[in-house]
């Protein structure tokens, strides 16, 4: 017996949500998944280049959390997985592999662990909910985790909204993006960013597409995120002016995050100016239309 299973990238943080809000991509990742005599981890594609194709492979190791949690045995597994999501970009592949692993091994034995069970894991895992949440569950997804339990509210994305991103052609580890984070922050910062996540959540709530823009600022990770990302601070502050209805960092960078109104006039615009400006850097970057 074999499963694939299909998952989303994701999108972190839309912002000012760190942490807390993220949202589903459609750009994919596929795993099959099936019972073997001896472990084989089978990478298709260049995108997963020099992942390791044994038990330390993170789709073979999530999947047999999966079979403890379940009481289930099978040590030996046969993996294939393809991806079309970059790794170490900000688009959340690790929670794509997560989720995936967790959700082919969970199938392959029956499904005994409900959705929840499996976002209580993989949650516990990342250590934040705002990729493997919307990994899991699709659309765009609101969470908080205290440390033993996440909660999450699924809510539509809104139609009239598409995404651009712009993924440069350079690696950033997430852990070296949340190191240069400080440990402790002022209330001042904390206020901004809770008004400006709670008002975001609000306007995709009502379809206030007017409010994005000024909702989407943050002051908890990008500022201190934008020596690690050349060009970051100028998109932040000029994208808007160039037909973003919105803009921020994907997830721990370095991959650049616009929403758009689908049928805007400005996409060729909007394109030159955040290609031109990581130009001006010397970054090359691809650009992507996403919804
Ligand atoms: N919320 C996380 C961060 C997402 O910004 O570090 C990246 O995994």
């Amino acid at each position: 017996k074999k499963v694939r299973i299909k998952v989303p990238a994701t999108t972190a943080n839309l912002g000012p949500g760190f942490d807390t809000l993220g949202m589903a991509l459609d750009l994919y990742m596929w795993i099959e998944m099936g019972v073997a005599d001896k472990t084989a981890v089978h990478l298709i594609g260049d995108q997963m280049s020099g992942l390791p194709t044994g038990k330390s492979n993170l789709v073979y190791q999530v999947a047999q959390q999966v079979f403890a949690k379940a009481g289930v045995e099978h040590p030996e597994l046969e993996i294939s997985m393809y991806s079309d999501i970059p790794l170490t970009r900000g688009l959340g592949s690790s929670a794509s592999a997560i989720i995936g692993g967790m959700a082919a091994a969970n199938a392959l034995i029956g499904s005994p662990l409900s959705d929840d069970t499996l976002f209580q894991m993989a949650t516990a895992l990342e250590e934040h909910p705002d990729n493997v949440g919307p990994a899991l569950f699709g659309g765009l997804v609101v969470a908080f985790w205290d440390g033993a339990r996440a909660e999450h509210i699924r809510v539509e994305p809104d139609d009239r909204l598409e995404a651009l991103v712009a993924i440069p052609h350079f690696e950033l580890l997430t852990e070296k993006a949340r190191q240069v984070l400080p440990r402790e922050q002022s209330l001042a910062n904390a206020v901004y960013n809770v008004g400006h996540s709670s008002v975001l959540v609000a306007a995709f709530c009502t379809g206030r597409l007017d409010m994005i823009a000024g909702a989407m600022k943050d002051a908890l990770h990008q500022p201190y995120r934008a020596p690690l990302v050349p060009g970051l601070s100028k998109i932040l502050a000029e994208a808007t002016d160039h037909g973003a209805l919105g803009v921020a960092l994907s997830g721990a960078g370095p991959t650049m995050l616009a929403l758009v109104e689908r049928g805007s006039s400005r996409k060729a615009e909007l394109e030159a100016f955040l290609l031109g400006t990581l130009k001006d850097e010397g970054i090359e970057a691809t650009l992507m239309w996403l919804k």
